[in-house]
């Protein structure tokens, strides 16, 4: 075994350290899944073995669970049968006490792993997160978990562990009986050998004579109630997207009702189906690997050191976030604004930060005054003193933004100068520089200190050096950066922006407001595109509208979206900033379509019913097609970019894996013949580009597609 290490006591009992070697964490690799049949033979057939404790040797916990880079490249296609179930059900009848000393984290399969044991005991510690989260990542548990879990603890309360994949702390797992108890840190693997020396019945609950499921089976009536709920409410929040949390549902109603043998190839068979579908790949390697690799700093990763100084010029909403974010990362912050009322504001916004986390005693006061410590509030630029970088968060005003850049440059002749502008091009603010080469544009998202991306913008004359620096720094503020080309709007606006138009063209044309809406969220976006624009506010909409059209001239196509905006702006409806938009916003109540919509200049008098899944489609494939642009057009050169950023930055379903890997989901063939179809029905706006088109022609795809099983895999069957 190259993964487990058996110290036999003379007490017979086995402690099993679990290992891998040259990893920070371990993971049920394909190399663990080899061990694990020898690790369990040797457990049974030695008889000097009387009872077991497994422990991982590794600081970060247990086990994370399924290797996804392994994993990574099969997803999407039949699984070849797995041993994991099988040998933790050997495991659990052999007939010896096994424990399992939990210190930090035991995740998906790593629980899965500690759940086939007889007795588990974790550490009092932060550090311990347990759970099941495979279906985050488009899978579902497959190694017992589905069996186990609502057999230990109840259905109902192991659903939602499930569906949402959330982890538990420490003493939730106790009081949810997931663990049988709890110790101080470092005392775990005493414990276990305590419990495996005095056991006398290694047998699972389930494996008992009289062992009653916990809150009744199915057909009782709290288990009724329990999957008819559990139904309704994951289909209000999925709309049937995802297939992992449907199986999930599917395997437990179906397992709990036969013997555990049977439940296990009930599990295995659901697992086998998600596994196979093109949503597992898209969200496998988009939520997981990309998001994972991206947060290093993807092709930049380690290539300059992130500042250990940066000033932040306008401490309104995006500058006061940022300077936070800086600060709780350790990183000495100036914070500049027109007077000093303005730049104490905005270290106001931080204290807010701070107090409330202080308030949940997720932070000491001493680390809440110390990262305060680190703002400095001033108006002078001379304050900007030896940052390395100075970012400038000022209105979205180009002449302003260019005066700022200079009175930047003349303050601090080497810092590295970043915009956080949102719809200004890098080029043309860095015409104001002296030394455009490091001019960048480092755009993040609100609210600052929530939102995991950040956008990292490239001007055209802005050097490697100068995009390397930027991305250090986001992955030292712990964020996740995407690199993009210049282009009008950033990568992620030029996508969203589309969403909000095709609801505002189907709105123009007739299509009930509301089934807009609907169709919006089936889709799996967040909000609907009426109610995403209102809350963007509409007089910003429309000024991003005026300034897209005077910027590209003659090659602006006009749609009614700024017909639609600007009478609604003329009547004093700006979105829920004004508590009247699209929506109307009752005092005290919810919000609801105003009803005047229909009576909009350039909404067609009479209503039509197209069929919801077209709409569906019409505003998903208006983002696509944008992002298939964006990377003909070298504005995103990785297609890991382009749907990562899409997912984080505006929710782009995640089951489809980001926009560029919904088309390879489809196939660029059918999508471009789906695309022209609508050109015909809709305009040019769904027309291909040219990149695109060959792509379909000639079979290919944004990502590499799945590699069929191993056939080695295959004959273990
Ligand atoms: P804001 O209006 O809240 O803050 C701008 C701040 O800049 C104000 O405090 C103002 O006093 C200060 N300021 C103006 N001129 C200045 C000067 N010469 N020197 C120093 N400070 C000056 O605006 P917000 O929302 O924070 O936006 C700032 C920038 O971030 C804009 O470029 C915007 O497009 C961009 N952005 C905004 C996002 C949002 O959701 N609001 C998201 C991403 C980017």
């Amino acid at each position: 075994m190259r993964n487990f290490k058996i110290d036999l006591g003379e007490d017979g009992i086995a402690l099993v350290a679990f290992d891998v070697p040259g990893r920070s964490m371990n993971t049920l690799s394909d190399s663990v899944i080899a061990d694990l049949p020898l690790l369990i033979a040797r457990i049974r057939d030695d008889s000097a073995i009387r009872g077991v404790v497994i422990y991982s040797c590794k600081d970060t916990g247990f086990c994370a669970g399924a290797d996804l880079g392994d994993l990574g490249r099969r997803v999407g296609t039949p699984i070849a049968p797995n041993p994991t179930p099988d040998v933790f059900r050997q495991m659990e009848t052999c007939g010896k006490p096994i424990a399992c000393a939990l210190e930090g984290v035991a995740l998906g399969g790593g629980l899965e792993f500690a759940l086939g044991c007889h007795y588990r005991v974790a550490a009092d510690s932060p550090k311990v997160k347990l759970g099941v989260p495979e279906v985050t990542v488009g899978l579902m548990p497959g190694a017992g978990g589905t069996q186990r879990l609502p057999r230990l603890i109840g259905v109902a309360k192991a659903l939602p562990l499930l569906l949402e994949g959330h982890p538990v702390g420490a003493r939730e797992a106790l009081d949810l009986h997931i663990v049988d108890a709890i110790v101080a840190p470092g005392e775990t693997l005493q414990a276990a050998r305590r419990w495996a020396a005095e056991c006398t019945d290694p047998t699972a609950p389930w494996d008992r004579k009289g062992y009653a499921l916990p809150g009744g089976l199915p057909y009782s009536p709290a288990g009724m109630q329990t999957f008819t709920l559990a139904n309704a409410m994951l289909h209000k929040r999925t709309y049937g997207n995802f297939p992992g949390p449907e199986n999930v549902l599917k395997a437990v109603y179906e397992g709990v009702q036969v013997p555990m043998d049977a439940a296990l190839r009930i599990e295995a068979n659901y697992f086998a189906l998600t596994f196979a579908t093109p949503q597992a790949r898209a969200m496998v390697h988009s939520m997981f690997l990309a998001r994972q690799a991206l947060a290093k700093g993807g092709e930049w990763a380690g290539k300059a050191k992130p500042p250990t100084r940066v000033a932040v010029i306008g401490a309104g909403m995006m500058g006061a976030g940022i300077a936070y974010t800086q600060a709780a990362r350790g990183m000495e912050t100036v914070l500049i604004d027109v007077d000093l009322a303005a730049a104490e504001k905005g270290k106001a916004h931080a204290r807010g930060l701070v107090n409330k986390r202080v308030a949940k005693r997720r932070m000491t006061q001493v680390a809440a005054d110390q990262l305060l410590d680190r703002i400095t509030p001033a108006t002078d630029y001379a304050a900007i003193g030896d940052a390395e970088l100075v970012i400038e968060a000022v209105f979205e005003n180009l002449d302003l933004k260019r005066e700022v850049i200079r009175r930047i440059e003349a303050a601090a002749p080497s810092a590295l100068v970043g915009s956080n502008t949102s719809t200004l091009p890098i080029t043309s603010l860095s015409e104001a520089s002296a030394r455009p080469q490091d001019v960048v544009g480092i755009h993040f998202f609100s609210p600052v200190d929530r939102m995991e991306l950040v956008e990292v913008i490239r001007g055209d004359s802005t050097s490697d050096e100068a995009v390397a620096r930027a991305v250090a720094y986001a992955v030292a503020l712990g964020k996740l950066p995407i690199v993009v080309n210049d282009s009008r709007g950033s990568f992620t606006s030029r996508c969203f922006g589309t969403y909000l138009h095709e609801g505002m063209e189907m709105l123009a044309e007739g299509v009930p407001p509301a089934l807009i809406e609907n169709a919006g969220r089936m889709t799996g976006m967040p909000r609907g595109p009426l109610e995403i624009a209102d809350d963007v506010a509409l007089d910003l909409a429309l000024s991003v509208e005026e300034q897209t059209q005077a910027m590209l001239g003659d090659a602006y196509v006009a749609g009614p979206s700024a017909g639609l905006l600007r009478a609604l702006v003329s009547a004093g409806r700006l979105g829920r900033k004004s508590a009247a938009g699209f929506y109307d916003y009752p005092e005290g109540g919810s919000k609801m379509l105003w009803p005047g919509l229909r009576t909009l200049p350039g909404v067609a008098a009479d209503a039509i019913h197209p069929d919801v899944e077209e709409c569906k489609r019409r505003l998903l494939y208006r983002q696509a097609v944008e992002a298939a642009r964006c990377f003909d057009q070298g504005v995103v050169t990785d297609p890991r970019s382009a749907d990562v950023g899409a997912i984080l930055a505006t929710g782009f379903p995640s089951w489809a894996g980001g926009p560029l890997r919904y088309i390879d989901m489809l196939g660029a063939a059918r999508f471009v013949a789906e695309c022209d179809a609508f050109v015909e029905l809709f305009g040019p706006r769904f027309a291909p580009p040219p990149g695109l088109r060959h792509m379909a022609a000639e079979g290919r795809s944004y990502h590499a597609p799945a590699e069929p099983a191993e056939p080695r895999a295959i004959k273990v069957a």
